[in-house]
């Protein structure tokens, strides 16, 4: 009898999963591919190069190697382009700290001499501790620090080394990221949790990590962990073992050689036995759940024309929802607004689903989005935030000397953003099925411009002098900004949102030439760290002439505003990112007939090409007319141009 007859064992191996399922049938098991992990080219790291580019020019002091498998990656990402001496050459340049021993085993191999030696365990207070004793030969204050990243950041050194006085540039280097189609995987999660398999074999570390990931995006992480309790877990390697634990995953079986044909004659040889203890001891955790609803939910979501047009992929109907679809020029927002200041209705999930939920079905919009504000990040840094009646934003105490900036706290999004994850989780409860509820945040930029300029602006000139006067301290201020912004959207990507738009919105005030050097670093950072777990959307407004640059920044979609043709602004973009816009706002003031014919105009221009959301070019104003708005997506959904290809 073969070892595996009869079970179901699950592969979250990738590239050669064929390979592995064959092994796995070969032993009788019936094996549920399910790809865990999609390769990124190592050319696309695009932090690396840019990091590389200030490293040559001596723009930074010291240099941390948080990790070996990330250091050996950072220099194989640099050899696509540079050859091997030369970049070791530039590194033997530097002050390099490792934080333990697997870097330093590189570093000797390359014959790279390293200023400090941190002790164990090697966690960041260690590495922290090591830089405080040794501030005479490795002064931090003042200083560049580079620390180089490997899948996930650690926000708490970067946080003690900037304590110290440093400006840290994070160098992520990424090998792997979540695949495109991520459906098997979530059909295995949700077979695992439904008890019908009996192994799962586990061939890299990063698997752990993103199938987990993939759980908690269906809110069933900590189930999935427990439902692994009763199933035989495989794991390839140490390495792979280790990753297990971190993450409260206990592997059974782990071959005598990192291969995946012992793991499988290993399972085949153990797995039942296993399963017959298991069973005994750890009696089944009552596992019939509401997780098949979840999964099923997750496929209807997909399956929305909002997402599939994320995705470029053709829909029966060109999807619309519109900026500030839920505001004041709606009779049921100005109802609860007359008695509720509009920072306390923010931090009150129940109005905030209420009100995010209300504007999408009465305007019939085919996504929501979260009813917030991107300045209330502004709050987290501790400056002070009102909102007056018909003034917009103020904020108390805005920045603007190096003093402001360097007195800025590390803010916690987390926890001063918890109100807003948990007005998405009740707002996704409440929405329909089938309708993708949108999270944001403000780019570094705007953010940025609000908080040195303490609230709306024209000219934007304070926050120009800043950028043009003070470059290092311009960045640090960014990248405080995003440093922020990361935690929060991941955090609204946990809570239970489709996609994340970046809002832009006074970007287009600045010359291409400043956009890139001064703007696009940040934004591209908060996009990477986002790894594509949900589609991401990019608005500006007068961004004409920033398109392509806004393009690299790494959004699948770009919202262009009604200054430009979206054929134009397609074509400059490059048709493999979708498209969002872009009606100008004031046609909704005029009349339905006026705006059956400005929408219409707009999707003959697009012609059924697949990837275009249709919104306004900017928000919603107030003194729009709500049977304007629905004429308008009555219009859009009548009128799209469905085409066969
Ligand atoms: O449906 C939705 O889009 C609602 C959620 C939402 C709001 N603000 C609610 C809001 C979103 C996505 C925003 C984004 C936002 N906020 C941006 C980017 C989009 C854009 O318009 O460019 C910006 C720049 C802000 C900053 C902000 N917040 C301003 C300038 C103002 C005052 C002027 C205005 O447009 O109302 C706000 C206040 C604000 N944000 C209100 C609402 C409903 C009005 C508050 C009130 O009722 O007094």
């Amino acid at each position: 009898m073969k070892g595996l007859a009869g079970l179901r064992v699950v592969s979250f191996e990738s590239r050669f999963s064929k390979t592995l399922a064959d092994l796995i049938r070969l032993q009788g098991g019936e094996p549920l591919e399910a790809p865990s992990m999609k390769e990124v080219p190592l050319e696309n790291n695009t932090h690396v190069f840019d990091f590389y580019e200030k490293l040559k020019a001596g723009k930074i002091d010291v240099l941390i190697l948080l990790t070996g498998v990330g250091t050996k990656t950072l220099v194989e990402a640099l050899e696509t382009r540079f050859p091997r001496e030369t970049i070791f050459e530039t590194l033997r340049r530097q002050t390099i700290v490792p934080r333990g021993p697997k870097p330093i085993r590189f570093l000797k191999e390359w014959s790279i001499p390293y200023a400090l030696t941190v002790p164990e365990p090697n966690t960041w207070r260690e590495i922290l501790d090591t830089f405080d004793k040794n501030k005479k030969k490795v002064p931090l204050k003042g200083r560049q620090a580079a620390v180089q990243e490997y899948g996930v950041a650690n926000p708490a050194l970067v946080e003690g080394l900037e304590a110290r006085g440093a400006l840290v540039l994070s160098v992520p280097v990424y090998r792997w990221t979540l695949p495109d189609d991520l459906g098997p995987l979530r059909r295995a999660i949700q077979e695992i949790l439904d008890g019908r398999v009996q192994v799962v074999l586990f061939t890299t570390a990063v698997q752990a990590e993103n199938v987990l990931k993939v759980a908690q995006q269906l809110g069933a992480a900590e189930r999935l962990k427990i439902a692994l309790k009763n199933v035989v877990i495989g794991s390839v390697g140490p390495d792979t073992s280790s990753a297990l634990k971190e993450k409260g995953i206990l592997p059974d079986i782990e071959p005598e050689s990192p291969k995946m044909g012992p793991l499988v004659m290993a399972a085949a040889d153990k797995a039942k036995n296993i399963l017959t203890n298991k069973n005994k001891t750890e009696c089944a955790v009552e596992l019939k759940s509401d997780v098949m609803d979840l999964v099923a939910a997750q496929d209807k979501l997909d399956e929305s024309v909002f997402l599939k047009a994320c995705r470029l992929e053709k829909t029966s109907t060109t999807p619309v929802w519109l900026m500030r679809q839920a505001g004041r020029y709606m009779k049921d927002y100005r109802d609860i607004r007359e008695k509720t200041p509009f920072l306390d209705i923010c931090k009150n999930k129940e109005l905030v689903a209420e009100i995010t939920v209300t504007a999408q079905q009465k305007i019939g919009a085919d996504a929501a989005i979260i009813f917030s504000d991107i300045l209330l990040i502004v709050e987290c840094f501790g400056l002070g935030l009102e909102y007056l009646k018909g003034d917009g934003p103020s904020i108390t105490r805005p920045v603007r000397t190096a003093q402001d900036i360097e007195r800025l706290p590390e803010a916690d999004t987390r926890s001063g953003l918890k109100f807003v994850s948990d007005a998405i989780r009740l707002t996704r409860r409440l929405l329909k099925a089938d309708i993708p509820l949108i999270g944001f945040a403000g780019a570094p930029f705007t953010v940025a411009s609000y908080m040195i300029e303490g609230g709306s602006a024209v000219n934007f000139e304070k926050t120009m002098a800043l950028m043009k006067q003070n470059e290092k301290l311009w960045h640090r201020l960014l990248e405080k900004i995003a440093s922020a912004t990361i935690p929060y959207l991941r955090a609204q990507m946990d809570a239970g949102v489709q996609a994340i738009q970046l809002f832009d919105s006074w970007v287009g005030k600045l010359a291409a030439e400043d956009y890139e050097r001064y703007c696009l670093p940040h934004s591209r950072r908060i996009f990477e760290a986002l790894e594509n777990r949900v589609p991401t959307i990019h608005f500006g407004t007068g961004a004409n002439h920033l398109l392509k640059l806004m393009a690299q920044a790494g959004a699948a979609v770009i919202g262009v505003d009604h200054s430009t043709g979206l054929n134009d602004a397609w074509s400059v973009i490059g048709h493999d990112k979708a498209i969002q816009g872009n009606l100008d706002p004031k046609i909704l003031l005029t009349d339905p007939d006026t705006i059956r014919k400005a929408a219409k105009k707009i999707l003959a221009e697009v012609s059924g090409r697949p990837g275009h959301i249709f919104n306004l070019g900017h928000g919603v104003l107030p003194d729009t007319p709500v049977e304007n708005v629905i004429a308008l997506i009555q219009t859009v959904h009548d009128e799209s141009i469905a085409v066969d290809s």
